[in-house]
């Protein structure tokens, strides 16, 4: 079950695990994109549900997952659907190139409570069958706050600490966790992102290298790790040398 999947990573990772005698079970809110991805997938081989949900409904999204699991139990979740937002106008004077509420609520609703969303339902089920993977997507942006996507940054953080916390908490339970967090690769999302794009990758091969960590069972997937490692070691830095290093990286973010 893969949200966020008619476009980006979620459907080229549809696309990589769609083979015969998998049923895939596919999330977003746009039918078309599903569709087309469905068709896809079912070239390949897979059987395919979907269903055009916003995660952000938390009801709906729960009653569907229920249904699906009901019918085929799952045994891989992965909670990939996100937006970003931040500083669209850039900066500027009068308040010009800072974040606003409605896109702060957009982004934290989608990325952390629609990944929530998206577990929380499933957890039971999958603790009484002492089977199972989660995935979270996360991102690099998890590692260190930067100036022009506060609310993104916060939702990736927020990802991460939840899917560490879970990871901890299911694994007696027989339950594994794969938190990822990816650095650019080529999607509508990044193309929203005006600045530098370091180490970017196309979304085939991050789905390729994330479901690689994936089938190893690995507990955490950074991609590539040496972006990630850079971030990390900046929040290490004391807090005025850190922000002036993540100031160089200036970029907004487009709608
Ligand atoms: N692109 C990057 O460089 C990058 C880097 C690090 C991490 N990430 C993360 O990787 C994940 C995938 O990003 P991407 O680049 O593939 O983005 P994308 O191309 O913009 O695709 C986002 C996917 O999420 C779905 N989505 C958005 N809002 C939704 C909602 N409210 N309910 C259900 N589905 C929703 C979209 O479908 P609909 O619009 O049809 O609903 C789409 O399928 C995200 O979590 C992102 O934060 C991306």
């Amino acid at each position: 079950m893969i949200t966020g999947a008619s476009r980006g990573l979620g459907a080229a990772l549809a696309r990589h695990l769609a083979a015969p005698g998998v049923t895939l079970h596919l999330v977003a809110r746009g039918a078309a994109g599903l569709e087309a991805v469905g068709e896809d997938c079912a070239a390949r081989g897979a059987l395919v549900r979907s269903a055009a949900l916003d995660v952000r409904d938390a009801v709906a999204l729960a009653a569907q997952l229920l249904a699906w699991d009901d019918a085929t139990p799952l045994d891989l979740v992965i909670a990939n659907a996100g937006v970003t937002g931040g500083t669209p106008t850039g900066r500027g004077p009068a308040g010009g190139g800072l974040e606003d509420w409605a896109s702060a609520d957009r982004v934290l609703g989608v990325n952390l409570m629609g990944a929530v969303n998206t577990i929380v339902p499933l957890l039971p089920r999958l603790v009484a069958r002492r089977a199972g993977r989660l995935v979270l997507v996360a991102s690099v942006a998890a590692f260190r706050g930067l100036p022009d996507c506060p609310a993104y940054c916060a939702s990736k953080a927020g990802l991460w600490a939840y899917g560490e916390s879970l990871r901890a908490r299911l694994a007696p339970e027989g339950v594994g966790v794969t938190v990822a967090a990816p650095g650019f690769f080529e999607s509508g999302m990044s193309a929203q992102f005006r600045g530098p794009h370091p180490g970017k990758i196309s979304a085939e091969a991050m789905a390729e290298r994330l479901v690689r960590a994936i089938r190893a069972g690995r507990g955490r997937a950074v991609i590539p790790a040496g972006v990630g490692f850079g971030l990390r070691l900046l929040d290490l830095l004391p807090a005025r040398l850190a922000d002036l290093a993540v100031r160089r990286f200036r970029f907004t973010v487009g709608e």
